[in-house]
């Protein structure tokens, strides 16, 4: 089955062969510019550091950037990352055995599949781990021994130390949002970077909606700071709303009011119609899972009213 769509060379086309290999669209004014030079202090002092921030405020494509640099500096050093819940497994980061090859050959090197870490130790690159405070404490403590001593311990393969170059990081969302375990103290302790992420200031989110928009769904000024105050306003609604609007929901609705600009181009129309009838259409479509209201609240009745202040009825 798998021919039919010549699996194999769709995949070489597709495969990312170093960090460096990618173009990162990335803003580094405010919060960003002072969070990569963080990042860096850390590594040049080998500490240790963790992103903190809600979901959605650039923590993952802040550790790509960062990774991409130094694979550019130091060539073929990879970025890995493993998002951690509760059914993540230590073996999931350092590897296993693979069933079949060790009931032929036993436990040899040959048989074993390294996990992101182990494979991130061994070149001396960069390993992510996302969510980290989800992870279990079980899984929490097999990151010690890499952070503390720099090595870690395969099963039946025995101790490996880590490159030189090895740097380990992590992200996580606050503690107070739900479905998260709390950080073990002795992982705490391990980490010494602490850097908080939080939904930039205006003209910085700007910028990034504007370099996450593709040049064909290109939009005004006026309509982008429309944008913006809807976004905005769900973030200083506090009492009716748990997790507001991330920047993703504001590139999201950029990107469908693009569309129907796009749209209105091609065919020639000489009025174009009303931003404030696309945006509520458009903001009521995304907003309504991108943020997650108090419980009792319903997403639906904060959004109208959140419209109407913004855009009017
Ligand atoms: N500084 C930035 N420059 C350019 N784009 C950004 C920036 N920050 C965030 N973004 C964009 O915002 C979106 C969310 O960013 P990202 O995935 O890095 O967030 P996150 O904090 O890792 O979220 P989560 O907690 O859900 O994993 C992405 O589309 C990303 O491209
Ligand atoms: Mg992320």
């Amino acid at each position: 089955m798998m021919d039919k769509y010549n699996f194999k060379e769709l995949f070489n086309r597709a495969l990312v062969k170093d960090a460096f290999d990618e173009e990162i669209a990335i803003v580094l004014s405010g919060q960003y510019g002072r969070a990569l030079e963080l990042l860096q202090d850390a590594e040049a002092t080998g500490l240790f550091p963790t992103l903190v921030g809600p979901p959605g405020v650039g923590k993952t494509i802040l550790c790509r950037y960062f990774a991409s640099l130094r694979a550019q500096q130091q060539k073929n050093k990879n970025f890995y990352w493993l998002t951690m819940d509760e059914s993540i497994k230590p073996s999931h980061f350092l590897g296993s055995f693979d069933p079949a090859i060790t009931l032929n050959k036993g436990f040899v090197l040959d048989a074993f599949n390294p996990g992101p870490l182990l494979s991130a130790m061994l070149e001396g690159g960069t390993f992510l781990a996302n969510e980290i405070n989800r992870a279990t404490e079980y899984s929490q403590n097999t990151l010690l021994e890499p952070l503390e001593e720099s090595s870690v311990s395969i099963p039946h393969l025995g101790r490996i130390r880590a490159d030189k170059d090895f740097f380990f990081i992590s992200a996580m969302n606050p503690e107070e949002l739900s479905g998260t375990h709390r950080l073990s103290e002795a992982l705490k302790d391990r980490i010494k970077v602490w850097i908080k992420l939080t939904y930039p200031e205006k003209s910085t989110e700007l910028d990034i909606i504007r370099v996450n928009l593709p040049e064909h769904f290109a939009i005004d000024e006026s309509e982008l700071e429309l944008i913006y105050s809807i976004i905005d306003e769900t973030r200083k609604n506090k009492v009716d709303i748990d997790v507001p609007a991330s920047i993703r929901a504001g590139i999201a609705i950029a990107k469908l009011l693009g569309r129907k600009r796009q749209i209105e181009r091609e065919k020639g129309v000489s009025e174009k119609e009303s931003v404030y009838v696309y945006l509520s259409e458009i903001a009521s479509h995304v907003l309504l899972g991108s943020i997650k209201p108090k419980p009792g609240v319903k997403a639906q009745d904060i959004i109208d009213r959140i419209i109407n202040k913004t855009l009017g009825a």
